[in-house]
């Protein structure tokens, strides 16, 4: 039963990894991708997000492909949507204390989320990838926001990790691996493989909402906040890629309180309003 439990839901996977670019792929306003050479680029863009490993080998380090934060193609609420994000860029960063465009943003997760390195913003990959975020915000206005954008990140900063390496092996084991390595149906939690500790979802208010919405992912929102915040808790408490440079984050002395890390400008009072990662 178990097995072919698993064979089904690793078949379902292959179904969506192999599939071709959707074609019933839609911008938030219900228009279809256009024809012609624009087109083209916005379903290179999707299909980069949806295969970033096999895409562009050399700038990923990790066995992630960007659809594996933003579910849903990165139009699902609630789970990093990237619906109307060509809306809000440029944007002031406290976790660089710059002025980000789009393109610095999509390379921090490059970066960090997939432990991997930057693109040059002439790269053609850059450009379908920005074709294909600017197709997904279409209709939404400058400066806009879209419902479910970010994660309804919580105050909690301590979990029970022995607590969540149970939830871990009952609940999330049998895709992620016993090891948190990954498998076939579901990418590394932790380990060489997974994001690197600079990313967001390294920190834990940030794993403990995105986990508690979207995961177990074929059963999503049946954690208890405490089970969500005790795994969140024990995968952010792993070893993982470590991200150079992560000292200068936060250069203006405002980091959230779970940064996992020590900032040389220090980190702002556990009490004091949270930032957006
Ligand atoms: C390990 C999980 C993870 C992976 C993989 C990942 N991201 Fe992200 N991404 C995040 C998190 C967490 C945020 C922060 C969301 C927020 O600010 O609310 C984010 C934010 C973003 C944003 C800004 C969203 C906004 O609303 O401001 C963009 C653009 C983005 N990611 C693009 C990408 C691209 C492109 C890739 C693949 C190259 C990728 N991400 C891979 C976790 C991930
Ligand atoms: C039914 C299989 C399945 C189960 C069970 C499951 N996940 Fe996932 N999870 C996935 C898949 C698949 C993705 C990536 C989504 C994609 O590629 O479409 C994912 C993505 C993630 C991510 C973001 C990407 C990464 O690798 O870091 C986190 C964090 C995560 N899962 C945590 C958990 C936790 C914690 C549990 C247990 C409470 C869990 N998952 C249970 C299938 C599963």
């Amino acid at each position: 039963m178990a097995v072919r439990y698993l064979l089904l839901v690793a078949m379902l996977a292959a179904c969506n990894r192999a599939s071709p670019p959707d074609t019933a792929l839609r911008a938030p306003d219900g228009s279809p991708v256009p024809n012609g050479i624009l087109g083209q680029s916005i379903r290179r863009g999707h299909a980069i997000l949806a295969a970033t490993h096999d895409s562009l080998p050399q700038h990923v380090g990790s066995a992630l492909r960007c659809l594996s934060c933003h579910l849903g193609d990165g139009r699902q609420r609630d789970a990093l949507p990237l619906t109307g994000v060509y809306a809000r860029f440029p944007q002031y960063r406290s976790r660089s204390a710059t002025v980000q465009r789009l393109e610095d943003r999509i390379n921090e997760c490059f970066q960090r989320s997939l432990s991997g390195t930057a693109l040059a913003f002439d790269d053609p990959a850059m450009r379908d990838i920005v074709a294909y975020l600017a197709f997904v915000s279409l209709g939404v206005p400058v400066g806009g926001h879209v419902a479910g954008e970010g994660l309804q990140v919580g105050t909690a900063l301590h979990g029970d990790t022995i607590a969540g390496a149970h939830v871990f092996q009952v609940r999330c084991a049998r895709c992620h691996g016993v090891d948190g390595g990954g498998s076939t149906v579901a990418p590394p939690l932790w380990g060489p493989r997974s994001f690197s500790i600079g990313a967001g979802m390294a920190r834990i208010r940030t794993a403990t909402a995105f986990i508690r919405r979207n995961m177990p992912r074929d059963s999503a929102g049946t954690l208890t906040d405490a089970e969500a915040l005790d795994v969140a808790a024990y995968v952010t408490s792993r070893p993982r890629p470590d991200f150079v440079g992560k000292e200068h984050d936060w250069p203006r002395g405002d980091a959230p309180p779970d940064v996992p890390y020590s900032t040389l400008a220090g980190k702002r009072d556990p009490a004091g309003s949270p930032n957006r990662p």
